[in-house]
């Protein structure tokens, strides 16, 4: 299976810095294909920008967040269909950072990966211990917790495009702080045994596990490389093409 970059921007890109980014990328990859899946993930704002600018790159774009319902009344909320009508392939879906400032739960991001899976995206559903919970030694329990809890039944499918699971240790996320190679293998290890013991042989093998935290130009090959890692998900590294374009050139 092909390795999944992505890059999430999080919240930054006035429409100057998201064109100029987006450029850089879509030009760096005519130069340099890849054989990887590259998927963006501007803030809302930008989705449409970097739609029209990637159309025909062969670069995916995608949200980091969508709505349960297909459309009402909910102020500043946006619908897996919006996403979809601006081209958008994928959506981030329960990234810690959204768990801590939204108060999101596992079943909340179960309901919203249902509804994006509803609407024709592929939901990257993001599971990860805090750093008291590795300090507890309760990594395993909190992660194989999130699985249980945010993965709807269906999920992955056989060819493994119907979702992809993100392992973020949140204590590596923004911090510089990479989780080593050897916590990276056993952490995917334990979450692909999770997935099929929870999802059945098939689906659970297909699903893709991407890293995440403080992934960056230096990393990311040795990351990359570790057995069970099925591509990374990128912030603040994101933001500069060199940087993302070197992670995305150490993909297969
Ligand atoms: O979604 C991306 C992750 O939270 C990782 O962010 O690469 O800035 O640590 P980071």
């Amino acid at each position: 299976m092909r390795q999944v970059i992505a890059g999430n921007w999080k919240m930054n890109g006035l429409t100057a810095d998201a064109e100029a980014l987006t450029q850089a990328l879509r030009d760096g990859l005519v130069k340099a294909p890849t054989g990887a899946v590259v998927v963006v993930f501007p803030p809302f704002t930008q989705v449409a920008t970097v739609g029209r600018i990637l159309a025909g790159s062969g670069i995916a774009w995608g949200g980091q967040d969508c709505h349960i319902a297909e459309r009402g009344a909910h102020t500043g909320d946006i619908a897996p269909e919006m996403l979809r009508d601006l081209g958008a392939t994928h959506v981030i879906l329960g990234h810690s950072e959204r768990r801590r400032d939204h108060g999101e739960l596992d079943e909340t991001v179960r309901e919203k990966t249902v509804a994006a899976l509803k609407a024709g995206l592929i939901p990257i559903v993001c599971v990860g211990e805090s750093e008291d919970q590795r300090a507890g030694g309760q990594q395993q329990d909190t992660v194989g917790w999130q699985i249980k809890g945010s993965l709807p039944d269906g999920f992955g499918g056989a060819d493994g495009s119907g979702g992809i699971v993100a392992y973020e240790p949140v204590w590596a996320i923004g911090t510089g702080r990479t989780a080593t190679v050897e916590d990276i293998a056993a952490m995917h290890g334990f979450v692909r045994a999770e997935l099929v013991r929870q999802m059945g042989e098939t689906a659970g093998r297909g699903i893709r596990i991407l890293y995440g935290g403080s992934v960056n130009a230096g990393n990311a090959a040795s990351i990359l490389a570790v057995p069970e890692v099925s591509g990374a998900l990128v912030g603040g590294a994101s933001l500069k093409p060199a940087d993302f374009l070197t992670i995305v050139s150490a993909a297969t």
